[in-house]
């Protein structure tokens, strides 16, 4: 099958220093590869870098045919919502200011989906995809927990209808207890929407569990890429989200 994402020795840098250094991997549609490393080693540089939030200094960036790097700002614009990035801070990602269900509709708005009378079914059915009783939509991030901001920020992705998304450690800022709801969550989600995933971890143990295929990253390298541990007993059942 052809990969959703192709990354051939992408390059970035921040002034004279490299940060990401010719590094080559791939996607595949409903395929979860695990980017893990210690800090510092480039892994979010090469999130912001494969999304064109950074642009990158060499290489190529091939999503779901078309390669980024070469392509202006107006031109990206509608690949834009395809690739989805899901951050470690769901509370920042989400506005604090805004009520839930507006950060979820924001995305429709800004893509010119929006319609009054079918797009508050759309924001309940996302909040119910991804486990969120439809009240917390009333709310604001700071009166949800970490691990319902984090599924609502999941939803916010969705509500693009993507095929990629970029999840950069996104269960490391939440207590260990919801880690496994939040996971279990995204394994439920790619299954049903053939999603792939760029996962960003610095936990070897929790990537080898949760990717299919994991590269290990070293100053900027990808010094191996190998196929996550052999299969493991099913997945815990979801924790009731808090
Ligand atoms: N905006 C920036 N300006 C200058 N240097 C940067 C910037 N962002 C990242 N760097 C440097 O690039 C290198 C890689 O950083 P990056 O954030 O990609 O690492 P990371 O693997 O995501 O680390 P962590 O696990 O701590 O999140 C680091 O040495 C960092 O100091
Ligand atoms: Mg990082």
């Amino acid at each position: 099958m052809n990969p959703l994402l192709d990354v051939r020795d992408l390059v970035v840098r921040h002034g004279p220093r490299t940060t990401v250094d010719h590094i080559s991997f791939d996607v595949a549609p409903g395929e979860t590869l695990g980017l893990v490393g210690p800090s510092g080693c480039g892994k979010s540089s090469t999130a912001m870098a494969v999304l064109q939030l950074r642009r990158p200094a060499g290489g190529e960036v091939w999503f779901d045919g078309h390669e980024l790097t070469s392509l202006n700002e107006k031109q990206l614009r509608p690949l834009r919502p395809a690739m989805q990035p899901v951050f470690q801070d769901p509370y920042g990602s989400l506005g604090p200011r805004h009520r839930i269900r507006d950060a979820i509709a924001e995305p429709l708005r800004v893509q010119g989906s929006w319609d009054r009378t079918t797009g508050p079914a759309r924001v309940a059915e996302l909040l119910e995809q991804v486990g969120l009783d439809l009240s917390l939509g009333d709310r604001r991030p700071h009166e949800l927990s970490g691990g319902q901001c984090q599924r609502a920020g999941i939803a916010r992705a969705l509500a693009c209808e993507p095929k990629l998304l970029v999840l950069d450690e996104p269960v490391s800022a939440l207590d260990p207890s919801l880690r496994a709801g939040v996971l279990n969550l995204l394994a439920e989600l790619q299954e049903r929407l053939d999603l792939g995933y760029l996962f960003i971890c610095h936990d070897l143990a929790l990537v080898r569990h949760f990717c299919d295929r994991v590269a290990e990253m070293r100053e900027g390298r990808i010094v191996r890429t190998t196929p996550a541990a052999p299969p493991s007993p099913p997945r815990s059942p979801a924790a009731t989200p808090r």
